[in-house]
């Protein structure tokens, strides 16, 4: 396994992605953890990521002296370069002038890590790269032992090598897609430089997983929140694997999911997986606590904050020893839980945990469960935390769960709640899931010609949005005076900007004439054509 140290930037997880893309195991951990930790991790490598924009409080970071000790090939990226110069005894020169953006490196000499990994070759016969930088220090003396590995003309020491100590380090940013053969570089480093093996698949992981799980447990009780998305639904089916009826599932149906989703959810999990899953229908609840409520926080906060409350009585419950549910499922007596299961995913454990501290306005509050565990008095069961989004579909597949469900795009925890401009009511609740379930077929059953994939495959999250206007068409011989509802389909790898869609023309068409033409109360369609920002992905 690889242990990646941060020190602090924003890109330290892409590194850990591109090296679970080699399929090779890694974690990251801060820059300051202890010596004895390194030791006792006992990595077959280390990268140093790169930091955060400003340099000045930052010169200080230092990896830890166990990094120089054991004897392992490290890897420092831009940041992680500079304190590899420093702590061995070549020189810096701090400066807050940045160089950002693409820049076109030259490789130097045969060295393990670039040999034969080039965009293109001068007439000399020097590989090129094109690269991404991002720094305004730079490395001006190598230390002893080191050779020059690449320049650029700003940046005559943009990499270098102690290959005798398989010490490696780039100015540039491997592991941003900017970088064109990053992906190749990093392989180079894990698999080449430091042999590991590139073994890690998920079927394998799951016979761990399972493991840890059931020694975690024993034979105690696990209760978990489903909500249908994701990473519930990955954690459950795996915990499930695990420890079976020990799992009780809550499944809080608040009435603002999209069509027939509740009963989907019941079908796979009760149906199919044979989990025990309490449904608790909310819909009553939620819709009478947000009548009358226009405010997009305001009703954020309602949604966010009865859910919670719902699910928290429904854990007192089953906390209680041998609450009523035993006889429905089986034989097993329900002894009260003492697990709560999340389905964290590793960027949510980087983002709270992480190094740096994060100053940012609240532009939309998000469902925030933290703390739950605490206020319950039970133990947290978070299989999946050390696995990124693409892996969690990957074991969701490898565990049994359908690939469209895998494979769905994102769902905001407030559901329809959010979907639905101003006060939500059951009335528009029900045109929108309606309207918004066309929408989605018309995408899931339309391929772009050129790439083969359907226009669902191609957009990264589609969905319709009621909008609470009344607009008038003709029918027949009719007037009609009806709603409005609002088509949108974006396209984004992070989900922190995003671009609309361009879908086709004849693709809108036939979504706009099916909608009208079978939902009755809406008679017309409109189509988004904001990005990200200056407009968000969802409405409220
Ligand atoms: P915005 O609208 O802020 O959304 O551009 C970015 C992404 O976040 C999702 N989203 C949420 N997800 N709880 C969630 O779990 C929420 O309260 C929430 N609000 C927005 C949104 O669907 C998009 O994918």
């Amino acid at each position: 396994k690889v242990l990646i140290l941060d020190f602090g930037s924003q890109v330290t997880q892409l590194i850990a992605r591109r090296v679970r893309e080699a399929h090779v195991y890694c974690e990251i951990h801060p820059n300051d953890v202890s010596d004895e930790f390194i030791r006792s991790y006992a990595p077959k490598a280390i990268i140093l990521s790169g930091s955060h924009a400003s340099t000045y409080e930052d010169h200080e970071l230092r990896a830890p002296q166990a990094v120089w000790d054991i004897g392992v090939p490290v890897l420092g990226i831009c940041y992680g370069m500079q304190t590899m110069a420093v702590q061995l005894g070549g020189k810096v020169e701090w400066s807050d002038h940045r160089e950002f953006g693409y820049a076109e490196v030259r490789a130097h000499g045969h060295t393990r890590l670039l040999d034969g990994i080039q965009d293109h070759a001068t007439l000399e016969g020097h590989g090129m790269l094109k690269v991404w930088m991002s720094h305004g220090d730079k490395v001006t003396v190598l230390p002893p032992g080191f050779k020059l590995l690449a320049s650029t003309p700003s940046c005559p020491i943009a990499g270098m090598a102690n290959e005798e100590k398989g010490y490696y380090a780039v100015q540039f940013h491997p592991e941003v897609t900017h970088t064109l053969k990053g992906q190749a570089i990093l392989e180079r480093f894990v698999l080449g430089i430091a042999g590991c093996k590139g073994d890690w698949i998920m079927g394998d992981y799951i016979a761990e997983a399972v493991a840890r799980i059931r020694e975690q447990v024993g034979d105690e009780e696990v209760i978990l929140g489903l909500s249908g998305g994701v990473d519930s639904s990955v954690a459950a089916a795996l915990i499930h694997r695990a420890i079976g009826d020990q799992l009780t599932c809550v499944f809080v149906d608040h009435g603002l999911l999209r069509l027939n989703e509740g009963d989907m959810v019941m079908e796979m999990f009760e149906g199919k997986l044979h989990a025990k899953v309490i449904r608790v229908q909310a819909e009553e609840l939620f819709l009478g606590q947000l009548a009358g409520v226009t405010d997009p926080e305001k009703k954020r906060k309602i949604i966010g904050g009865l859910f919670v409350d719902v699910f928290k009585e429904e854990a007192a419950k089953l906390k209680a020893a041998g609450a009523g549910h035993k006889g429905e499922h089986g034989s097993r007596a329900v002894k009260g839980a003492t697990f709560l299961a999340q389905g964290t995913i590793y960027p949510d454990v980087v983002e709270s945990g992480g190094t740096k501290t994060k100053k940012a306005t609240t532009i939309k509050s998000h469902h925030n469960v933290g703390g739950l565990p605490e206020q319950l008095g039970l133990k947290l069961l978070e299989p999946l935390r050390e696995l990124f989004k693409d892996e969690v579909r990957e074991l969701g597949v490898a565990l049994g769960l359908p690939p469209e469900m895998v494979y769905r795009h994102p769902f905001p925890g407030p559901g329809l709640g959010v979907r639905i401009l101003g006060e939500v009511k059951k009335e528009y609740a029900d045109l929108l899931r309606r309207a918004d379930a066309i929408f989605i077929e018309e995408l899931r059953n339309t391929k772009d010609e050129a790439t083969g994939k359907t226009w669902y495959e191609l957009t990264s999250q589609a969905f319709t949005v009621f909008l609470p206007v009344k607009s008038v068409g003709v029918m027949g011989d009719g007037r009609t005076y009806d709603y409005v509802v609002a088509l949108r389909a974006v396209q984004t790898s992070d989900f922190m900007t995003a671009d609309w869609a361009e879908l086709p023309y004849s693709l809108l068409k036939r979504c706009s004439g099916r909608i009208i033409n079978e939902v009755r109360g809406i008679n017309r369609v409109t189509y988004d054509v904001s990005s990200k920002p200056p407009a968000t992905i969802e409405w409220e």
